[in-house]
Order: C-alpha cells, then sequence, then structure tokens
C-alpha cells in the first residue's frame, strides 16, 4: 500500500469557504417540486402545509445554505403571478421542457418562500429573462420584498403574507445560450443589465444579482459579462449591475445522447466518470483566469449554479423527468467538486447541486406509490462536509506522486483531498478514487497541536452500491478507525473507492 504525505499548515487559514457552495436546486421538473417537497395540504403523507415533513427533516441534517427555484429551462417559462392566490383559481401552464405535463402552479412563491423557512435556507430565485417581461422581474422581487403599501407589497398582502420576505439572490434567466433564449452571449450581456436595473433592492434588502453564464468550458460567454459586470448605470446598484455570474457543468460518462447508467457501469466507466469529474476543476481556474483578468479583487462571484451527474434515466420513468439512482460513484463525483470549490473559496461564492430530490444527482429519492424516502450516497457527502461550510481553506500540499490512472489520454489523480479550519477545529476531506487499490496519506500537520481527532468513512463493497428502500444504508459513514498518530501528525488508511473525513481539535 502506497503512502505519500500531505503537508498542512493549520495555522494559516486562507479564504472562507462560503456555506453558499453547498446550495441546492429544485426546479419544477419531474418529481422534484410535485411528489419529492409537495404532496399538498390533503396529502396522506405527512406534511406541514402541503411540504413532506420527512423531506425537510433529512434535508435539515445537512443545513442547506441557500435554495434555487423555479428553474433551470423552466424559469425562463415560468410568469410568477401564476403561482400566487388561492390554489384552484391558479392557472395552469404546460411544462413543455420536462414532460410536456400540465403545471397546476399549485407551487408557487408563498409555498416556496415556505419551504425555505421550514428549512432554515435562504432564498435564490431565478427569474424569467426567456419570455418574460422586465417590469414582471422588477415586480417579483418588489412582491418578496417590499414593506409599505406599494402595489405588489399590498398584493402580497392580500394572499396572506403580511411581512416581506428576505431575498438574499436572484438570477437573470437561465442559460440564455439554449433553452433561455438561444441569445448570443452580447445580446444577453446588454439583456442582463437591462433586466438587473429593475431588480431593486427594497428597504433593507440586498438582491446578490447572478448573471446567467456560461456552458462549461465557454470561456467567451464569461469574458463577455465581466466586460459589463463593472459599469456603472444610471439609478443602479452601486456593486454594478451584478454580483455574480454563474456557470453549469454536468458530469456524465457518455455523452449528451447516451449518458451512462446509473448503476449498471463498469470500473472503465468509473474512471472515466472521475476524470469528467476532475474537469470543474479545470473549468473553475479557466472562469476564474477570465474574470481575474477584470476584476483581481475577486469582487464578482463565480456560481456554479447546476453541477452533479447526468446518466440515463431509470427504465421505466418519463424520459423528461431526469430520475436516476445515485450509487458510490455519484457520491464521490460530489467529494471531489468540493475539493475544487473549497481550493477556490476565493473566487466561487456560490454552487447548487443538480437537484435536490429526485431528480438528476439527488440528495432524496422518494417512491411514488410508498411514498418511501431513501438518503443517497451523495447525502452522506454533503452532511459530512458540514463542518465547511463558512470555514476557512487550508492549502494542502502533496510531498510525492499522487498516484493517477490513464483515462482519455489524460493522467488522472486518483486521490482529491481538501480541508478547512473553524473554531479550533479542522476538517480533511480525503477522496481515494481508485475502485480497487486501498492507499494511505501521512498528514504532515503544523502550526498546531492536535489535542484530538475522530474520523469517518463512506465506502461501499462495490462501485455500484447504492441505496434502496429496501437497503436504505447501503452506502452509509461509518466511524473509521483507521487513523493513528504519526511522528508528522496522523497516518489516514483510505480504502478503495472512499471518502473519508478527519475532524481535529487543535490546540493552537
Ligand atoms: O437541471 C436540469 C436542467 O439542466 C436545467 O433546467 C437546465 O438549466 C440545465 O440544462
Amino acid at each position: 500500500m502506497s503512502s505519500l504525505t500531505a503537508v498542512i499548515n493549520l495555522d494559516l487559514p486562507g479564504p472562507t469557504i462560503s456555506r453558499h457552495v453547498y446550495g441546492h436546486f429544485a426546479e419544477h421538473l419531474g418529481r422534484c417540486i410535485y411528489g419529492g417537497f409537495w404532496v399538498g395540504e390533503d396529502s396522506e403523507v405527512p406534511n406541514v402545509r402541503g411540504i413532506r415533513s420527512d423531506v425537510v427533516e433529512a434535508l435539515r441534517g445537512l443545513k442547506i445554505p441557500n435554495l434555487r427555484w423555479p428553474g433551470g429551462c423552466f424559469a425562463d417559462d415560468y410568469h410568477w403571478r401564476d403561482g400566487i392566490g388561492p390554489r384552484d383559481q391558479r392557472p395552469r401552464m404546460v411544462n413543455s421542457h420536462w414532460g410536456d405535463v400540465v403545471e397546476d402552479n399549485s407551487f408557487g412563491t408563498h409555498e416556496f418562500m415556505d419551504l425555505c423557512e421550514m428549512l432554515g435556507a435562504e432564498p435564490y430565485v431565478n427569474g424569467n429573462v426567456g419570455s418574460g417581461t422586465v417590469r414582471e422581474m422588477s415586480e417579483w422581487v418588489e412582491y418578496l420584498t417590499r414593506s409599505d403599501d406599494s402595489p405588489m407589497a399590498d398584493l402580497r398582502r392580500a394572499n396572506g403574507r403580511d411581512e416581506p420576505w428576505r431575498l438574499p439572490f436572484f438570477g437573470i434567466g437561465n442559460e440564455p445560450w439554449g433553452c433561455g433564449g438561444n441569445m448570443s452571449a452580447e445580446h444577453y450581456a446588454d439583456l442582463a443589465r437591462q433586466y438587473a436595473t429593475y431588480v431593486r433592492n427594497h428597504g433593507g434588502n440586498a438582491v446578490y444579482k447572478i448573471a446567467a453564464g456560461a456552458n462549461a468550458d465557454d470561456y467567451a460567454w464569461t469574458e463577455a459579462l465581466m466586460k459589463v459586470s463593472q459599469k456603472l448605470g444610471c439609478g443602479c446598484d452601486p456593486r454594478g449591475f451584478f454580483q455574480g455570474i454563474s456557470m453549469h457543468y454536468y458530469t456524465m460518462s457518455g455523452d449528451w445522447s447516451v449518458k451512462g447508467h446509473a448503476t449498471a457501469f463498469d470500473t472503465d466507466d468509473w474512471y472515466v466518470t472521475m476524470r469528467r469529474a476532475h474537469k470543474m476543476e479545470e473549468l473553475v481556474r479557466g472562469h476564474s483566469n477570465v474574470m481575474d483578468a477584470y476584476d483581481p479583487e475577486h469582487r464578482i462571484g463565480l456560481v456554479v449554479d447546476e453541477w452533479g451527474t447526468w446518466w440515463d434515466v431509470e427504465e421505466g420513468t418519463n424520459p423528461g423527468f431526469l430520475y436516476q439512482q445515485n450509487t458510490l460513484r455519484d457520491a464521490l463525483v460530489a467529494s471531489t467538486h468540493f475539493d475544487t470549490f473549497h481550493r477556490y473559496a476565493h473566487r466561487i461564492s456560490m454552487a447548487n447541486i443538480a437537484q435536490t430530490v429526485n431528480v438528476l444527482q439527488a440528495m432524496i429519492l422518494t417512491d411514488p406509490d410508498s411514498g418511501a424516502l431513501v438518503l443517497t450516497p451523495t447525502y452522506h457527502v454533503f452532511e459530512m462536509n458540514t463542518g465547511h461550510h463558512d470555514a476557512s481553506s487550508l492549502a494542502v500540499h502533496v510531498k510525492g506522486e499522487v498516484p493517477t490512472r490513464e483515462v482519455e489520454g489524460k493522467a488522472v489523480p486518483m486521490l482529491s483531498m481538501s480541508a478547512s479550519t473553524k473554531d479550533g477545529t479542522a476538517l480533511v476531506s480525503l477522496s481515494n478514487l481508485d475502485a480497487d487499490a486501498p492507499t494511505s496519506v501521512v498528514l504532515d500537520l503544523r502550526g498546531a497541536a492536535v489535542t484530538g481527532f475522530d474520523a469517518r468513512v463512506l465506502t461501499a463493497p462495490t462501485i455500484q452500491t447504492h441505496n434502496s428502500p429496501d437497503h436504505p444504508d447501503a452506502v452509509a459513514p461509518v466511524v473509521h478507525d483507521g487513523v493513528r498518530r504519526h511522528a508528522l501528525g496522523l497516518e489516514v488508511d483510505l480504502p478503495a473507492r472512499s471518502y473519508t473525513t478527519v475532524r481535529l481539535e487543535l490546540g493552537l
């Protein structure tokens, strides 16, 4: 078993890892909102005001910092006024992106804000640029955040909510290069400035506005937005037109026509997936480089508001519903993404996995018939990482050669690590991406005494292992006893295909 050394200077904290990189995304897509979060007040599934209690309880364990809604592609079809007022009088619409099903708008603005309050999450509302008007967007923000007797505040009161909500995050459209309007970067950059001008800060509510950014490695898109981001317009926010620029990237082992099977895959698919997961680091570096040229002080945040695995849908399910299983492989895709997000804490202000329940790389899968709820391996990575929320990043310097495997002509590292410190503790994350070979790492811990430690590990007998109602804990974290004192600090055994977190107590 190989062993390499990772040096961590515990007394040299870097930038804060925003808790918002642990954000989530809930779209009107398949069974994410309907059946996942929302069952309605008359449902036999236990609920509070129509929102599933078991889902809320499980997600509270993740300390979800923010929730993006209503899309995604759906956002640019969504007209918020259809989702307020008495539910039986709300107009219906066709959800043409996702299954061509009829949407009855029973889950709208009030229900979403109620959900956020139950979760303890901050709302990230995504506005409609593709088919909505500037006025519509402006009035939505007024409806949500204004406290006086303005027309929209009065309308909100008429619908049963007296106090305004706090709205910290607002998205100016979604994927305008595709489903959000098929625009050029320059055309969208102008629209983003126009729409953002009318997303106003009412009262004390300062909105962090997020311009809809690039598809994967479209660096020209980011550049077009950066060129205009810092210009100030008349009557505009002194912080600029927008404070964040998004980027979307999905991991798959195939391509957009055949993405790969969620559970029936082999070791080659596993390694291709790991190679594609590592691509997130390349993309973040590329977009950061572009942003650095215009904004060396990191005032504009990179917002990775859609990421995760995208597999072919489970057999027998609606192809437009994007329902997929979730294995140990998905967990390791998530853990390596977080290492990247931690390393780029100076630039990444938010990230949102797609999506929270029953869609793509979900935290929770619910059975449509029995209602049974299953926590996925990805859920456990989010839970194991809560100690990184708002912690200071710590650089991890590797001495020696990280083992690699040749995949698609690239040497792909089989080890991924990151660390952070907060409140007299540190948390070290270690992913062993090798499907078969265990390894170990010596943590050379400098700058503080380690007065105590404990560790947990997430692994499984096979790379395809996943959780189901019959085997809900097939992949679940357990106490890891493979950590011992070493002359330099600690030595950590990493089983093949595993994710380990080591929590340190520090005597600074
Ligand atoms: O998350 C599913 C879809 O992927 C979103 O609606 C869209 O923004 C992206 O293409």
